[in-house]
């Protein structure tokens, strides 16, 4: 299991002082639209400076026409990220489109697709999408997985099912995860470490619970040393 840590501090200036306490660490960044939006795409070669060997994933969660999906993909593909990510509820024909595009780019960035975002309850959810949380995610993650992307973000609880309905290397990323049963803030589904564990959990998201913290290194650390 990797740790990626959501750099969604207010300021560039706190997001690289974050990201230089956590210089010795073998984790992702998860670099999302309040950074992206404000700092664009000189904040991830700022990021590389800082250790080159950093993985970096651009949280932008595409949602568009096909051809308009590929035609970003592939300029995300030329800003050596190594992952990004789309909406699965764009649909296959969507998906399949970003990969065939991706084709003619030998080291492109994993790609993987949002099933539901933490942040809905089963009821929110299937107002908008008029049925059931856990198995239109895993509907989903079958459309992913069919349109040949690398994996999903879902909830840790999904996160098994998915990879029994697709495959055991289709990967899994969970935000919401509170590691030590931290407060959940606007989070509804979230799970400790004990449960992304269990249930096979490829990437954990963690935001707030380290970059709001005193000592974030010292809140990676205990991270790294559970997983
Ligand atoms: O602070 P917290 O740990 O809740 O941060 C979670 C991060 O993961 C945020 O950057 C949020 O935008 C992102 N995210 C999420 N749920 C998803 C996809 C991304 O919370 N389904």
């Amino acid at each position: 299991m990797k740790l990626c840590v959501a750099l969604d501090n207010p300021s560039a200036k706190e997001n690289l002082e974050l990201a230089t306490k956590l210089k010795d660490f073998d984790i992702w960044l998860k670099v999302g639209f309040r950074a992206y939006i404000r700092d664009g795409a000189n904040f991830l070669k700022e990021l590389k400076k800082i250790n080159p060997n950093f993985k970096i994933f651009l949280d932008l969660k595409l949602y568009d026409i096909p051809n308009t999906m590929a035609d970003a993909s592939e300029e995300i593909a030329k800003l050596d990220v190594d992952m990004f990510n789309v909406h699965a509820s764009a649909g296959k024909e969507a998906m399949s489109t970003v990969m065939k595009r991706l084709e003619s780019y030998p080291s492109r960035p994993l790609v993987i697709a949002v099933t539901a975002l933490t942040s809905f309850t089963n009821e929110t959810f299937t107002e908008i999408y008029n049925q059931d949380l856990a198995s239109k995610a895993t509907q989903f993650a079958k459309d992913t997985h069919e349109s040949g992307m690398d994996g999903v973000v879902c909830s840790a609880f999904e996160s098994m099912d998915i990879k029994n309905n697709t495959s055991k290397e289709f990967i899994t990323l969970t935000p919401g995860i509170r590691p030590f049963g931290e407060d959940a803030g606007d989070q509804k589904r979230v799970a400790d470490l004990v449960l992304a564990k269990k249930e096979l959990v490829d990437f954990i998201v963690v935001g707030r619970p380290i970059y709001k913290s005193e000592n974030p290194s010292e809140v990676v650390a205990k991270i790294l040393s559970n997983i």
